[in-house]
């Protein structure tokens, strides 16, 4: 089963590429730019990243990122990722990147994107990994920051092929953003949002997702299985849901990979995805899918349906940049 899953080509549909920033990069991008870290090396920086709950994680998370400030340094971050994950056999990823975490510290808009997308191409020329952009919109952050990072956006229209809502969900439901999702669908980007780190309220931000927003994926999505008109719904649309089998530190892994488990049984689209891999005891794909094989006995045929799913649900085809598929 290792050798099965590591061999498999894959793809990726749920990956912030600042969650890759490994403490390794974190220690050199510091010292390159004079950056003072909490903690000098980067084991210690590592046995660091412990966290409770969302809002302890995305504290990290956003501390992390203090170290990007270069388009050099976005190059190094995406290339590092695009070089690992390709060593896995992964060969298409779609990575959300969150500008408003830069351009609220005064990084610009295109320094971020412009390194990203040089780490694209090159990847792709070099490695033949192929990949795609979601622009993130921070939720905690108001609707009109969102709308400014759309606009923003626009003068990079061809390099980004979605528009994701990450961040803070707690009191941040879908309908906060519905008029930066209703311009982001109608300038022609695919529409996906995370949902379900809250018990309360997660089937009716799922809902909303559905119903108001039309979104073309769900990022989570776990919640989707409390709820038997969502499960009809969600099947019937063959909506995608980007379940991240080690993402959630309040909810073990074992639990995400008997909710996937169900949700595979019950026919539903989902993916395992790594979320931020470099917070999360570096795992990447290859060893997410294994962990959660093994954690409730997957066959290889629900194995392949998950690589199946990812395939057929990337936004393959939609991106209007020159190198994007
Ligand atoms: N941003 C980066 N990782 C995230 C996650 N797991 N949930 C919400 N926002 C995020
Ligand atoms: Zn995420």
């Amino acid at each position: 089963m290792d050798a099965f899953i590591r061999g498999m080509p894959k793809a990726e549909l749920h990956v912030h590429v600042e969650g890759t920033l490994e403490p390794e990069l974190r220690v050199r991008l510091a010292e390159r730019n004079g950056v003072e870290l909490p903690y000098r090396t980067a084991d210690e920086l590592a046995a660091s990243y412990a966290y409770q709950d969302l809002s302890s994680f995305l504290a990290l998370y956003f501390s992390g990122m203090d170290v990007l400030r270069t388009e050099q340094d976005f190059f190094e971050l995406t290339y590092a990722y695009l070089q690992r994950v390709h060593a896995q056999n992964v060969v298409y990823t779609e990575m959300h990147f969150d500008p408003q975490a830069h351009t609220s510290r005064g990084i610009a808009f295109d320094t971020v994107i412009s390194g990203i997308r040089r780490a694209q191409e090159m990847a792709q020329d070099e490695l033949g990994i192929r990949s795609q952009l979601i622009l993130g919109i921070l939720r905690d952050m108001s609707a009109e920051s969102a709308m400014e990072a759309l606009e923003q956006s626009l003068a990079y229209r061809d390099w980004i092929v979605g528009v994701g809502l990450d961040s803070d969900e707690k009191g941040n439901p879908p309908v906060k953003f519905r008029e930066v999702f209703e311009r982001a669908r109608a300038e022609g980007y695919k529409l996906t949002m995370h949902c379900d780190h809250l018990q309360e309220n997660s089937v009716e931000h799922i809902r909303q997702c559905l119903d108001v927003i039309g979104v073309d994926r769900i990022d989570h999505g776990y919640h989707v299985l409390d709820d038997e008109g969502l499960i009809d719904d969600v099947r019937r649309r063959h909506m995608c849901l980007t379940f991240c089998t080690t993402s959630n530190p309040s909810d073990p892994a074992p639990r995400r990979a008997a909710e996937l488990k169900r949700a595979l049984e019950l026919g539903l689209n989902v993916t395992v995805n790594t979320d931020d891999p470099a917070y999360m005891r570096s795992y990447y794909l290859s060893e997410v899918l294994l962990n959660t094989q093994q954690a409730v006995g997957l066959s290889r045929e629900q194995v392949a349906e998950l690589a199946r799913n990812a395939f057929r649900s990337a936004w393959i085809g939609e991106g209007r940049g020159r190198r994007t598929l």
